[in-house]
């Protein structure tokens, strides 16, 4: 038995996560890593490896550039690493808006590849008949509205979009066409509160926020954000530690240490055993 067959059975499965519309709400986080995803899976319901990491491990300006490849390398490092989580991962920029049997073969590699159970699409006008032809032919798709970051190019910036109640009927509309083609959930980005809710009561599968207030049925956040890596978050990041601060005195002490012949200390040292 493969070991993607084999650890199924304790994984949550995308009707599980259907499941949780309106219930506990669900835990997600990013995870590209093995390291981090061991850490973060007992505690989260979906892991998502997201095209974030152009932007937060890669150094990109922004997710256009992040490649099939790419999601494959760190999508397999995060099943490697989890046992109950279900793992999303994003399909990037360039690999699904060509044509549906271009996504459908782009998504079969992804989740081929890397043994994860659903890929993500960018939700937007041209994106639904796309979730519907992945959906039918066995590719579960959660679907993401409100701001979309690989729509930087033409929008000029990440906008948030939905802020003006006339905006509104726009996105509710993305999210119920992403439901209808078959989304078992959907990824709600940078959208006001009263809008969040909305579209949360609009429709039946579980909405996952992202500076979308707390009217979602679940909450998403970029790990390295939460953790304090980075000097800049997004105003909706609640700062659960600040990593960089403790990463930064720790190699400022290992660089003290090391110059003034402190490290290694004897108990950080292989000796000679002793000749008998
Ligand atoms: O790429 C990503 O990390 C995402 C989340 C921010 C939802 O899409």
């Amino acid at each position: 038995m493969s070991s993607h067959s084999s650890d199924a059975a304790a994984r949550l499965s995308v009707r599980d996560i259907r499941r949780r519309k309106g219930a506990t709400p669900l835990v997600c986080l990013t995870a590209y890593t093995a390291p981090m995803a061991e850490i973060l899976d007992p505690h989260c319901d979906v892991l998502l490896v997201g095209d974030s990491v152009g932007m937060v491990l890669h150094g990109l300006a922004n997710t256009v550039s992040v490649t099939l490849e790419m999601m494959i390398l760190h999508g397999a490092a995060v099943m490697r690493a989890s046992r109950r989580a279900l793992v999303v991962v994003d399909i990037p920029f360039g690999s699904y808006e060509a044509g549906h049997e271009t996504a459908y073969a782009n998504a079969a590699r992804l989740l081929k590849a890397t043994g994860a159970q659903a890929v993500k699409v960018e939700s937007g006008p041209t994106v639904d008949e796309t979730i519907a032809y992945l959906t039918r032919r066995g590719v579960p798709v959660m679907g993401h509205v409100g701001l979309r970051p690989q729509a930087v190019l033409t929008e000029g910036a990440f906008r948030a979009r939905g802020k003006r109640p006339e905006d509104y009927a726009c996105v509710i509309a993305e999210a119920k066409a992403a439901e209808t083609a078959g989304a078992f959930a959907i990824v709600v980005e940078g959208v006001a509160e009263p809008l969040a809710r909305e579209i949360t009561a609009a429709v039946k599968v579980p909405t996952i926020g992202i500076g979308a207030s707390a009217g979602c049925d679940g909450q998403i956040l970029v790990t390295d954000d939460m953790l304090g890596l980075f000097d800049w978050a997004p105003r909706f990041v609640r700062r659960y530690a600040e990593l960089r601060l403790e990463i930064t005195a720790a190699v400022t002490q290992y660089a003290r240490d090391v110059r003034a012949r402190d490290f290694p200390a004897a108990a950080e040292t292989y000796f000679a055993k002793a000749e008998v």
